[in-house]
């Protein structure tokens, strides 16, 4: 493959599978018996906003004690050494960030941070060692103190950077790159970017544990698991940009 001008990539939950984060609709992806769809959304909150707020204080109490692995650091590496790019992830851990990746953008929101249920204010309060999962927590942006809710954007809700999105694949050009990693193509309006840089002119690569809904949509398919594909295939990617860099 010829060096691309720029490279825009796609990850959801299979990127941090090996890290120890279950995926949502693998095996094991149920959370006590719910469908996440049932705790991830705007109807659940009001309904049962406990539920809600216990599911996702376990999740950002999980990120404590999982580490990066081999699948982010190998697109950290990627977006260091090569062209430039935007890392957009369905997931709302920061394996990537810890990883090291600078230009992500977290659709569906972090699981470090908290809104303000008034003002919409977000705070990161992963260091807050008092973030109980039977106790909501209060902003510190409201004179009368408002009631926290998780920063995730939930099903029926806009995801973050819609516009920042658009605006990479509306400048993706024949030859560039659209990588896509671990997500099965149920979910819109991500599932929509590899069609729509395609369209563009984009070569899409996927890699995925197995194929998923959107398939089709992809010039080139590598089925595994992420740790281990990623690596070796950034690592034969920078090495022929770098020789393209040295032809005339
Ligand atoms: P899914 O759980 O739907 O899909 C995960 C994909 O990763 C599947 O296709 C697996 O085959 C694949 N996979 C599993 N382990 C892997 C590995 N080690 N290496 C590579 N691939 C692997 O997760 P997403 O597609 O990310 O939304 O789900 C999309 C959205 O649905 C989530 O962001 C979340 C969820 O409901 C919200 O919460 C708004």
């Amino acid at each position: 493959m010829k060096r691309p001008g720029r490279v825009l990539i796609l990850t959801g939950a299979g990127v941090s599978a090996e890290s120890g984060i279950p995926t949502f609709r693998d095996a094991d992806g149920l959370w006590e018996g719910h469908r996440v769809e049932d705790v991830a959304t705007p109807s659940a909150w009001l309904r049962d906003p406990a539920t809600v707020w216990r599911f996702y204080t376990l999740r950002r109490q999980a990120l404590l004690s999982v580490e990066p692995n081999a699948a982010h650091r190998a697109l950290a590496r990627l977006q260091a050494e090569g062209p430039p790019s935007l890392l957009v992830s369905q997931n709302v851990d920061d394996l990537h960030q810890r990883a090291g990746s600078e230009a992500v953008l977290s659709m569906h929101g972090q699981l470090r941070s908290l809104r303000c249920e008034a003002s919409g204010r977000c705070e990161d309060r992963m260091a807050d060692e008092d973030l109980d999962e039977h106790r909501f927590v209060s902003c510190s942006c409201c004179a009368t103190a408002s009631r926290m809710r998780p920063d995730i954007v939930w099903f029926g809700e806009r995801p973050l950077g819609m516009d920042t999105i658009a605006g990479w694949i509306d400048a993706l050009r024949p030859g560039d790159l659209c990588l896509v990693v671990g997500t099965s193509g149920h979910v819109h309006p991500a599932a929509g970017i590899a069609t729509q840089a395609r369209r563009s002119g984009a070569t899409t690569v996927l890699v995925n544990l197995d194929a998923p809904l959107n398939v089709d949509d992809f010039d080139e398919v590598h089925l595994g698991p992420a740790g281990a594909v990623l690596p070796p295939l950034v690592e034969d990617w920078l090495r022929s940009w770098s020789e393209d860099a040295g032809t005339v």
